[in-house]
């Protein structure tokens, strides 16, 4: 932790569209940030654009108290071996997508439910995952502009879940707990419908919002 109370986090695959977004957020909101990547020369050069640092995906595992991974679903297994031995006693956020191209717009979650739950899995109990930002955009998250959408976050691990509300919070987007990480099948198959949606409708980046009202009559 920093003196700030600010965990380090270290963002594997933050070279690229989703990961450098909330990566340039927290970096921007006083996170210590780390940039892992399969080179490090290229994470040292996304890192620079916002001052932090860049590594190996091993060293940026082990670097941080806060992994996030923004990898494809089709590399997600071997991303989860190369870091798993940097992951003891840490959360992992997952921001994973199961898309099966070609067709991404169409819902094919994995035997196992959902890739949140194959992290956990592979992680084994040492690992706290918790699973969000699924259905947030990429582009929208360069910058600083407010984005209207909701991030559901998942997890088993109540005290995890509550750490990434926090980061959710940094990124300047409204944490919505969707409850056990089980859960997550429902997000993660949540993106393909907005795909369709973007497809059908000509939107710029859909998003979802999670509306109600307490029993105190205030809104959620
Ligand atoms: N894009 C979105 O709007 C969005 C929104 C919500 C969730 N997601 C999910 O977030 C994840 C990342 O999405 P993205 O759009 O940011 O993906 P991306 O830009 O295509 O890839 C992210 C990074 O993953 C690494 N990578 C790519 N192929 C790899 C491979 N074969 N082996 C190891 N690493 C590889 C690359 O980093 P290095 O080359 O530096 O190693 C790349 O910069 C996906 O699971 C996606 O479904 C995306």
């Amino acid at each position: 932790m920093t003196e700030n109370n600010r965990p380090t986090v270290a963002v594997i695959g933050g070279t690229g569209a989703l990961g450098s977004g909330l990566a340039g957020r927290w970096a921007r909101a006083g996170y210590p940030v780390v940039i892992g990547s399969r080179s490090p020369e290229k994470a040292q050069a996304a890192a620079a654009g916002f001052g932090s640092r860049g590594a190996s995906q091993a060293e940026a595992a082990a670097a941080a108290d806060v992994i996030v991974l923004t990898v494809p679903y089709a590399t997600h297994a071997a991303v989860i071996d190369e870091i798993r031995p940097h992951c003891a006693g840490k959360t992992v956020v997952d921001a994973t997508v199961p898309l099966v191209p070609p067709k991404v717009g169409t819902v094919q979650l994995p035997a196992e439910g959902c890739a949140a739950v194959e992290a956990q899995r592979a992680f084994g109990a040492e690992v706290r995952v918790v699973s969000a930002f699924h259905n947030v955009s990429a582009h929208k998250l360069q910058g600083s502009a407010a984005i209207e959408c909701d991030v559901l976050v998942f997890g088993d691990d109540k005290e995890a879940r509550e750490s990434v509300m926090r980061l959710v919070e940094a990124a300047g987007l409204r944490g919505i707990h969707g409850g056990p990480l089980a859960n997550s099948a429902a997000a993660e198959a949540l993106t393909s419908v907005l795909i369709t949606i973007n497809r059908l409708y000509k939107v710029d980046g859909a998003g979802v919002r999670i509306v109600g009202k307490r029993a105190d009559g205030s809104p959620l």
